[in-house]
């Protein structure tokens, strides 16, 4: 193992996700730049892995020739902890990537089977970057460091590290759902993606609804192992290990978000906004370019909303912004072309001098802009088929500092469990269902809409990112 780390050090924190918390890009001198992320994921744990002489492991995100070490070695003593590249060929990226990650354990555990392709050329390209992982890991920490894996991406990295011997605190967190039974063995490769999480010390998932679906796996697939389900966190015995499995759902970091939503510069441009769409009530979303988030349909609901119901022409308007994601997926290249569809559609048949029903951009925000428009928008709009949490819906609610504005939020969302009193509920393919909720909250009084938000707000505060982490690093036997 090397020794970036000094001996005596206490036991660190490594944290291992696909991507690396920076993007490298080429500033207009063609040089090569190293920008930081903004997820709350990033804002939680920077400060601990500052605190714990700390690692991130992941891949840089290019394909082009670099040096990407060095520029990492830079960044990394400018920040506190260290940045260690796993750097992948194209072809493992569009394999593993593209292929095993995306085009296969997403879509089956979003309960979309149909999407998948199961290549099983994708399942050797997963195996060996899990591989690459699990090496980079084995070369630069020490035996007592805690080693915390994220995400769908790298399931089998655990496993990995087991065979080479490695006896570390090993923890998981799925960001994205767990499916149930049914839906789960379709997979061609369901024994090994089972065993291997039962590899690790501690298994964390989104909502109570994914950690029973993943016992439910465990009841019906395996023999010889123990469960004990008396409490919060359930405790797996199997021949070879005892691991833990909980659910902790992710949030924001609330204090940040509300302060920089309160700032003058998202004041001035939710005023821009306000004064561009004015008389009239604004209806937002905002999502990645993914077919589980399922905005064709929510488009068919507001154009159901617009059929229906004619007081509401020329008074609403949906801005619909859609995040550019993986679009070397063909199915992703389609999606957008329905979308686009849907949205010209609508606007040809409604719109009247002065007034365009949905506004529709395809791009990614910088965060003031964002803000601003979660502050303009008097309704959030989101209804995905399914999703491991949906961090926007928390993000709309939080910068409403104002406390008012409806959530209308989709009940296969993981917010759902949390938000679910104080929002309103919808299922996504419900067309009428998600029309008449659209309806209502355009009605909906202002005291209502305040004392809903109020108890949104206050929910998520309760429950936000740093309680996350040390909620999850508790359950591992972290001190952090
Ligand atoms: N987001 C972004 N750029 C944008 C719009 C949104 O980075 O232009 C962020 C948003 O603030 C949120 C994340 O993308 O933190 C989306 O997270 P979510 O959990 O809702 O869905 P995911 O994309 O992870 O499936
Ligand atoms: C979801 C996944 C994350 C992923 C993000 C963006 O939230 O759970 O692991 O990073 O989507 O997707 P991308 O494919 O661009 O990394």
């Amino acid at each position: 193992m090397s020794h970036e780390q000094e001996q005596d050090n206490p036991k660190a924190l490594v944290v291992v996700s696909n991507r690396l918390p920076v993007t490298l890009q080429r500033s207009d001198t063609g040089q090569w730049e190293v920008h930081s992320s903004t997820g709350g994921l990033v804002t939680a744990l920077v400060p601990l892995l500052g605190k714990r002489k700390g690692m991130w492991i992941g891949w840089p995100g290019i394909l082009e020739e670099t040096n990407v070490d060095k520029l990492l070695k830079v960044a990394s003593q400018a920040r506190g902890y260290i940045l260690k590249p796993v750097i992948l060929t194209p072809e493992e990226v569009n394999k593993h990537y593209f292929g095993f990650s995306n085009q296969i354990i997403w879509p089956l555990f979003h309960d979309l089977q149909s999407r998948c392709n199961f290549d099983p050329a994708y399942w050797s390209a997963y195996k060996a970057v899990n591989h690459k992982f699990a090496q980079t890991i084995i070369e630069n920490t020490m035996a007592d460091d805690f080693i915390w894996i994220q995400d769908y991406h790298l399931i089998l990295v655990g496993r990995v590290l087991r065979s080479m011997g490695m006896d570390s605190k090993l923890g998981f967190f799925l960001h994205t759902p767990f499916p149930p039974p049914e839906m789960f063995i379709k997979l061609p490769w369901r024994s090994q993606i089972i065993e291997a999480l039962l590899e690790y010390d501690l298994v964390g998932f989104q909502t109570l609804r994914d950690r029973n679906n993943f016992l439910h796996c465990i009841e019906a697939m395996l023999k010889g192992h123990h469960v004990d389900a008396r409490r919060q966190l359930v405790t797996i015995t199997s021949r070879r290990r005892e691991t833990v499995v909980g659910s902790f759902p992710i949030s924001i970091d609330f204090r940040e978000f509300a302060q920089q939503a309160a700032s003058k510069d998202v004041a001035n441009a939710t005023r821009q906004l306000r004064n561009a769409i004015p008389d009239r009530k604004i209806v937002l979303g905002v999502d990645r370019l993914d077919y589980s988030k399922g905005i064709p349909e929510k488009l068919r609901a507001f154009r159901n909303a617009l059929k229906r119901f004619h007081e509401i022409r020329r008074k609403i308007s949906l801005i619909q912004i859609v995040v550019p994601s993986r679009e070397d997926i063909p199915e992703y290249k389609v999606l957008r072309a329905e979308i686009e569809g849907l949205v010209s559609e609508i606007n040809g048949k409604f719109t009247t001098p002065g007034w365009i029903p949905v506004h529709y951009m395809f791009r990614s925000l910088p965060r003031t802009e964002l803000l601003a428009y979660y502050r303009a928008a008097d309704i959030a709009l989101v209804t995905p088929l399914k999703d491991g949490m949906n961090l926007v819906s928390k993000e709309y609610c939080v910068a409403r500092t104002d406390k008012d504005g409806v959530l209308i939020l989709s009940e296969f969302a993981g917010a759902a469990s949390q938000l679910h009193r104080d929002s309103l509920i919808v299922n996504p393919y419900d067309v009428e269902g998600v029309a008449d909720a659209i309806v209502r909250a355009y009605h909906m009084s202002t005291d209502e809409r305040q004392w809903r938000m109020r108890r949104l707000r206050k929910s998520i505060a309760k429950r936000d990112v740093f309680w996350w982490v040390s909620c999850f690093l508790q359950a591992a036997g972290f001190n952090s």
